[in-house]
């Protein structure tokens, strides 16, 4: 039995990177699915690829009026809205002292707005639907805080934030509002920032050299996220609702002490 057979799934930022992954993975699992982002020709692309079952609606997460106009589209083709995955977001590595106002501001406006304007656009068609899941796309960033990273780690936190008060607003509509929190997934994001690192080097000396050796993979990829994604898209997760989810590989989970028993 496909997991999301006869749902209507919204998913932004899906014309790359992760949001492409999910909404893939949605689509082989029976739903139908629209695929939002800014990036025209992108997401038009992997529309076109999914089939009949997808198709592409231009998006700007931070435009109110975007929103607003997208909903008649999005309902036209799913018939009616089962989950909506507000995965669009941007990064921003540098100092906190370099980082100039109109920076720290596009960050928030896309990462925290973006996802405000989601989770309150979602909301009417959801509950005409009879309830449904909201998912959104946080961070490792947003459980723990990282040198080089701090406006995205906070909008990350507050993304956390905003999914457990609307969890709490919108439980008694039937509405699960959840976070998902990976530690990787798309080295793609992140490697314009990286040209004065060596992206395993940082990963080798972050993680837990034990959890590295053995057992848990190291490395985080698409479509594990998407699987917790698809988790909390499906009836499977009908009584989670205000959680937050890391996909992580215990990355946050605590310290491993050398010397000390268990090690
Ligand atoms: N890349 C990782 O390893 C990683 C790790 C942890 C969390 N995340 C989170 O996962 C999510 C997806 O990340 P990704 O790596 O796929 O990123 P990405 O940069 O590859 O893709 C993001 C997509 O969002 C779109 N987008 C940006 N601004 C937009 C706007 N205003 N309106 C509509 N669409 C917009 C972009 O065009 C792009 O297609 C993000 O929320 C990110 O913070 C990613």
């Amino acid at each position: 039995m496909e997991r999301l057979a006869g749902k209507g799934i919204w998913v932004t930022g899906a014309a790359q990177g992760l949001g492409e992954v999910i909404a893939r993975r949605a689509v082989a699992e029976g739903a139908l699915v629209v695929v939002a982002d800014v990036k025209e020709d992108a997401g038009r692309a992997v529309a076109d690829d999914l089939g009949p079952a997808a198709v592409f609606i231009r998006l700007d997460i931070t435009d109110d009026s975007s929103w607003a106009q997208a909903v008649p589209s999005v309902l036209g083709h799913l018939g009616q809205l089962d989950g909506i995955v507000n995965n669009a977001a941007i990064l921003w590595m540098g100092s906190l002292e370099s980082m100039s106002t109109a920076d720290a501001e596009r960050v928030m406006r896309v990462n925290l707005l973006g996802t405000f304007l989601g989770i309150r656009t979602a909301v009417a068609p959801l509950r005409a639907a009879g309830g449904g899941s909201i998912v959104n796309i946080s961070s490792i960033d947003g459980l723990a805080g990282m040198n080089s990273v701090a406006m995205y780690s906070a909008t990350k936190f507050a993304v956390r934030g905003l999914t457990k008060s609307a969890a709490l607003e919108l439980g008694r509509d039937g509405i699960r509002v959840n976070t998902v929190c990976p530690a990787m997934g798309n080295p793609e994001m992140s490697m314009p920032w990286f040209d004065q690192f060596d992206l395993d080097r940082y990963l080798a000396r972050v993680q837990q050299p034990a959890i590295l050796d053995d057992g848990i993979p190291r490395t985080v990829d698409a479509d594990a996220v998407a699987s917790m994604v698809l988790f909390l898209l499906s009836d499977e997760s009908r009584t989670c609702s205000g959680g937050d989810y890391p996909v992580d590989a215990a990355w946050t989970a605590g310290k491993l002490c050398p010397g000390l028993p268990g090690f």
